[in-house]
This record gives structure tokens, sequence and C-alpha cells, in this order.
């Protein structure tokens, strides 16, 4: 009960909150929320890190029920989503009562993209939601430059395979390389292609971002990474998301900007899901058979739809947002109880993505689950959220990964070399590190 005698949530004994903060949230901390550390993605890789986070959380779903579920901690108030249906409810019902800009969201971005639409509110955020939908053509599966997009593509995979042949080997730096290459020029323009100290100086900004409030703002470099920036945009290539940013009308709110950022963080995860496609498909020949003809298919239709359903189980089995966040702007009901205003909301992606108790599928490779639309109706899949916050770079990103990966289908035949990870016969593992994924490469 609350002090006005009415029925709070479920609160987690001290014992499970000490559970809950060893086993789901630091090692979510600990592989870096904004930039990855590969190392701890290894070691999550080994011992199954998030494997144990989702049987904790189904443990606590079995003892508290539905929740959500508050834990007990000293100054903070955290609750954990464990309802399939809770998940839509906060998700459809985003920004308003479910913000999207929660305090410890604003402490990390802060420190390169003070005035991205994801920590913005009220009329700031309408109108940042805007601009971003508007430039990366959010409603359309192909973006309005896909053509050009696809050219850029073709000429970098072509590159990164002759890298890959004189190494007799493809690996993460050599992919991540040419992944990047790709993003600066369909990002900035082409006068982008090799400028990988720009890459860095972001990266810097993002790994001090991954420490939230417990580092102090880097202002000297954040200046010269917009500096930087603002000159590609003023440059504009018509053959780039800058070019369409100048044609988009902005007010003296939007802050384009500082759209951006935000935009080069996220397309570091859409890399990593690429690799981790093609190890899939390598253990998966069978697929890899129905791919293939995808690829033959590209020129009549160039959306991929298999390669795309592929991509999205590839983000249903490792999502690359695993904790989504929300903090509520006033007290909410719940069937069990009374939750407080200025709760944190804690949606843990692996949780519903992985729940054996409910999905038949949960641990193996099953592109077919992404055949039709999903609705509210459905099982939460969430790797792009969903609702009023969701991702507005889905289909950007779905049809910048499809074709790079028809791209390397053509180029050549994957391996997955020695030891391998997947096997098609065994259950997928929890996390699969991209950074030490190896291909051995046949023409
Ligand atoms: C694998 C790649 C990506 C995944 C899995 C992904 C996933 C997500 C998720 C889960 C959110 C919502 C967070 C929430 O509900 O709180 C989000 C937000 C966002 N994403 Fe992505 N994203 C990816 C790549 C991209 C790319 C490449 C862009 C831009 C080119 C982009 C633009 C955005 C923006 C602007 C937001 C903030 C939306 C808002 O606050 O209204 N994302 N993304």
């Amino acid at each position: 009960m609350n002090a006005n005698g009415r029925r709070s949530i479920p609160t987690a004994s001290l014992g499970d909150t000490v559970a809950i903060t060893k086993e789901v949230l630091l090692p979510t901390l600990a592989k870096g929320p904004i930039i990855r550390r590969p190392r701890v993605v290894g070691l999550a890789e080994r011992h199954d890190l998030v494997g144990t986070a989702v049987r904790r959380m189904q443990r606590l779903h079995d003892r508290y029920g539905d929740g959500p579920l508050l834990m007990r901690l000293p100054l903070l108030k955290q609750a954990l989503v464990l309802a399939p249906h809770h998940v839509h409810r906060i998700l459809d019902a985003s920004p308003d009562p479910f913000a999207a800009d929660s305090s410890e969201k604003r402490a990390s971005l802060a420190h390169f993209q003070p005035k991205a639409v994801l920590i913005s509110s009220g009329a700031e955020r309408v109108d940042r939601r805007r601009f971003n939908e508007a430039v990366l053509d959010t409603p359309r599966p192909m973006h309005r430059l896909a053509e050009r997009f696809r050219a850029v593509i073709e000429e970098e995979t072509h590159t990164l395979l002759a890298d890959a042949r004189g190494r007799g080997m493809l690996d993460w730096r050599v992919f991540a390389d040419g992944w990047f290459r790709v993003a600066r020029r369909v990002m900035l323009g082409d006068a982008a292609r090799f400028d990988r100290a720009f890459t860095r100086m972001h990266e810097q900004l993002r790994a001090y971002a991954n420490l939230a409030f417990l580092q102090p703002q880097r202002r000297a470099l954040k200046e010269r990474f917009f500096e930087r920036l603002n000159a590609y945009l003023d440059a504009a290539d018509p053959e780039s998301l800058a070019g369409v940013m100048a044609q988009t009308p902005v007010t003296a709110m939007t802050a384009p900007d500082h759209q951006i950022p935000h935009w080069l963080f996220a397309i570091d995860p859409a890399g990593m899901t690429t690799f981790r496609t093609l190890a899939l498909l390598a253990a998966h020949p069978e697929h890899e058979v129905r791919v293939r003809d995808d690829v033959a298919e590209q020129d009549r239709r160039p959306e991929l739809p298999f390669l795309r359903q592929c991509v999205l189980e590839s983000l249903r089995l490792w999502p690359t947002t695993p904790a989504i966040l929300r903090q509520t702007r006033e007290e909410t009901e719940w069937e069990d109880g009374i939750m407080p205003a200025g709760t944190g909301l804690l949606i843990y992606a692996p949780y519903f993505h992985r729940d054996d108790r409910h999905l038949a599928y949960a641990h193996r490779f099953t592109p077919e689950v992404w055949s039709g639309d999903r609705t509210s109706a459905d099982w939460p899949l969430v790797p792009f959220s969903q609702g009023p916050v969701g991702c507005p770079g889905e289909h950007l990103v779905l049809m910048l990964t499809s074709t790079m990966l028809a791209e390397l289908l053509r180029g050549a035949h994957y391996r997955q070399a020695a030891p391998a990870k997947l096997y098609a016969t065994h259950p997928m593992p929890s996390t699969l590190d991209n950074y030490t994924l190896r291909f051995e490469i046949d023409t």
C-alpha cells in the first residue's frame, strides 16, 4: 500500500534487487550502451551473460506476476517490465505519459548530441521528430536516394572484398572499415569517404557518453566535431542525407546538426547486425539458398524482402538496443497497482525476444517470424522499438543492411573460420561477438 492507502505495484525483495543489478543491469551497462567495449562483448558471449539475465527475468515473472516490478533501490524509482502487453502499452503511449528522455539517457547523450530528438520533449520533440522522419523517409521501404546508396554499397563492397582476399580472411576490421565508408558517404557525401578521423572523434565522444554523468563533458572535442560536421552540412552533397537535409524545412527548434550524430552512432550497430546476419546465413545453408533467390531478383524487387527478414531475425536474436528506457511523467495505474510519477521503466528486449516459455523458436534462426506485419496484438519483438518514438531509421537500416548483404553474397561464398560459432543444429548463443567473427571466402 502507498501513503494514500492504495495498492502499489509489487516491489522486489532486497535479494532479488541485488540479483537484477548483478545479472541484468551491470552486464548491460558494462558492454557499453553508447559504444561497445569489445572485451566485455567477448566475455558476455563466453559466459552466456544475456542467457543468465533472461532466466533471471523469467524467475521474477514467475514469482511476482505481471508487475511492472519496482526494484528496492535507495534513491531511484526504477521498475522492470515483465508482461508482453505492458511493452505494447508503454511504447504505444510514448512519449506521454511514458517519456523517452529519461534522466540517464539525457546525461549520456548530452556528451555529443544534446539536442537530439531522443532526449527532447514537448514542442521541440515534435519538430525534431518531423525533421528526422522527413530526411530519413521513415514510411518508405526504399529511401528516395536508394539507387545512389546501392551504387555506393556496390563500390565499397568491391573494395572491402579485395581487401579481405588480400588478407585471406574477412574479419571485423576489414568489414567495419568498408561499412563506415558507406555510412559516411550515405550521410555526409563522397567528400567524407576516407574521413576516418571524423569517425574516431565521434567514437571518442561516445566513449565519454558511455560513462554518462561520471565523466565531464569534453567541450573542445565536441566543438571540433561539430565544426567538421557543419563543414559537410554546408557543402550538402546532393546525393547524401546532408543534401536531403538542405532541402528539408527547419524551424528555430530543429537543430539539424544535432540529429546527425545519432544517425552516425546508430549506424554502428547496423554494421554489427549485417556481419552477424552473414554468420547466420553461413551456418544455415538452406536459408542461404532462399537469400540467393532474393539477390537474383534484386533489380525487379529492390526491397530484398527475405534478406530484410533475416536482418530482423538477427536483431531478434541479438538486439542492439537491449534496454529500451522510459520514465513516467505522472502516476500510472496497472492491474497490480499504482506506479508513482517519475519512475524509470526498463524494457529488457532479450527477455521478450528469447522467452522460451512462450516462443518455440526462441533460440533458433527463424526469419519467417517476420514474414507479415507485426501489430500490438502480437508477442513483442521490438528491435526497433515501436510507436511514436520507434526508430525512424528502420527502413533505411533494412535497406542499407540487406543491400550490403546482397552485394557480399554476390561477390563470394562464406564459411565461418574455425572455431565456428553458430551451428544450425544448436541453440543460437545469447550473445554473438561480432568483433571476433571471421570468414573464409571463396569466389
Ligand atoms: C541496427 C540499427 C538500429 C536499431 C536496431 C535501432 C533501434 C532503435 C530503437 C530501439 C530506438 C528507440 C528507442 C526508444 O524507443 O526509446 C531508436 C530510436 C531512434 N533511431 Fe534507431 N536504430 C538503428 C539505426 C538507426 C539509424 C541508422 C538511424 C538514422 C539514420 C536511426 C535513427 C533513430 C532516431 C532518430 C531515433 C530516435 C527517435 C525518437 O526519439 O523519436 N536509427 N532506434
